[in-house]
């Protein structure tokens, strides 16, 4: 009996009815903007899945290598018997962190994706007998709620997917984790950080183009799931770095002008030339902001790890 358990704690049409208000409510504003979780339905999980082994997208790398160092350190201080990951992915550098952790009782990996969590969970159960793996398909900005399971537990937020929120929501998210932390669990919090802006810009504009597939994937989503006739070639792929902000800015440039058609919306959207759609950010931080916004949603920081060209951190916190 295999101890793989996966949870849909959205109803089945939670994802059609979200995606229906996010579309209508980004693509009528101005400027135009888009959420990024619906980057990832099955294609665009593995379109991602190769951006982590560009030459040019060093975060994945750099996080890893922190994970190998310090993984020992990480599960010492943490103690845990059940590691929760949220945007978890293929889980792929999360091994480092299980394989440190031989007491383990219970993954509990979190993502809209399910086709990334049958991929990551089944090989999991085979690898590591006696784990139980409990997935949920669930939104981790819509408060999320965890399996019974025994603690303490590691939460666990890695790959930077922290700097695709905009402040206001991260705030918001941050709160609702330290919701989920009893006094003895921890969050672990991979960061990206600021640095020189042509290394930012080529993470997120690589030259062989898989990043612009990555970004234009949301256009097909669309057209499978609202009926919609974007065309992906009429869009150019356009990666900025927002030095007030300090982030990433990825849009979608329309090249002429042209008006897209949203059957399962009843909308029809003009796009003038050279218009552009925001479909994410990518903040990156420093030390002083990460404590700060943890601060502000309860958490005190405990750890921080950098790699050793100091790209990329992860830190401890804990309930204050
Ligand atoms: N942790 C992995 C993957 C990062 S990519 C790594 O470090 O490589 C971001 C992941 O978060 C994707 O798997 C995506 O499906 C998931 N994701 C994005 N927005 C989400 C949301 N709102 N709720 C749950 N999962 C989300
Ligand atoms: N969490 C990743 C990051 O911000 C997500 C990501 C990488 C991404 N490359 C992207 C999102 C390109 C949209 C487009 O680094």
């Amino acid at each position: 009996m295999s101890p793989f358990h996966l949870t849909r704690t959205l109803p089945e049409d939670a994802t059609g009815a979200a995606l229906r208000a996010d579309v209508l409510d980004g693509l009528t504003r101005t400027p135009k903007t888009l959420p990024p979780k619906w980057f990832y339905d099955a294609h665009g999980s593995e379109l991602f899945d190769r951006i982590t082994e560009l030459p040019e997208y060093y975060p994945t790398r750099a996080e890893r290598e922190i994970l190998l160092g310090r993984a020992a350190e990480i599960a010492a201080a943490s103690g845990a018997r059940t590691l929760v990951e949220l945007g978890s992915g293929s889980s792929d550098k999360t091994r480092h962190l299980l394989d440190a952790m031989p007491e383990l009782h219970a993954y509990v990996p979190v993502d809209v994706s399910e086709s990334a969590l049958r991929q990551a969970g089944e090989a999991l159960v085979a690898e590591r007998p006696g784990l139980e793996v409990h997935a949920l398909i669930a939104d981790f900005t819509a408060g999320i709620r965890l399996p019974e399971t025994p603690g303490p537990r590691l939460v666990a937020f890695l790959g930077g997917t922290i700097g695709n929120l905009v402040p206001e929501e991260r705030a918001a998210f941050l709160t609702s984790v330290r919701a989920l932390l009893a006094p003895g669990d921890a969050l672990l919090l991979g960061t990206d950080l600021v640095k020189d802006e042509a290394v930012l810009v080529a993470a997120y504009d690589d030259a062989a183009g898989v990043t612009a597939a990555f970004n234009k994937n949301v256009l097909s989503v669309m057209n499978r799931e609202l009926g919609a006739d974007f065309d992906p070639g009429a869009f150019e792929h356009v990666a900025l770095w927002d030095a007030e902000r300090e982030w990433i800015e990825m849009r979608l440039r329309s090249r002429t002008a042209q008006t897209v058609k949203v059957p399962a919306l009843d909308l029809a959207v003009d796009f003038a030339a050279g218009e552009e759609l925001r479909t994410e950010v990518s903040a990156k931080f420093r030390r002083e902001g990460v404590t700060a916004e943890l601060a502000a949603a309860g958490l005190d920081l405990t750890h921080w790890w950098t790699d050793a060209e100091g790209r990329f951190a992860l830190s401890l916190s804990v309930a204050g």
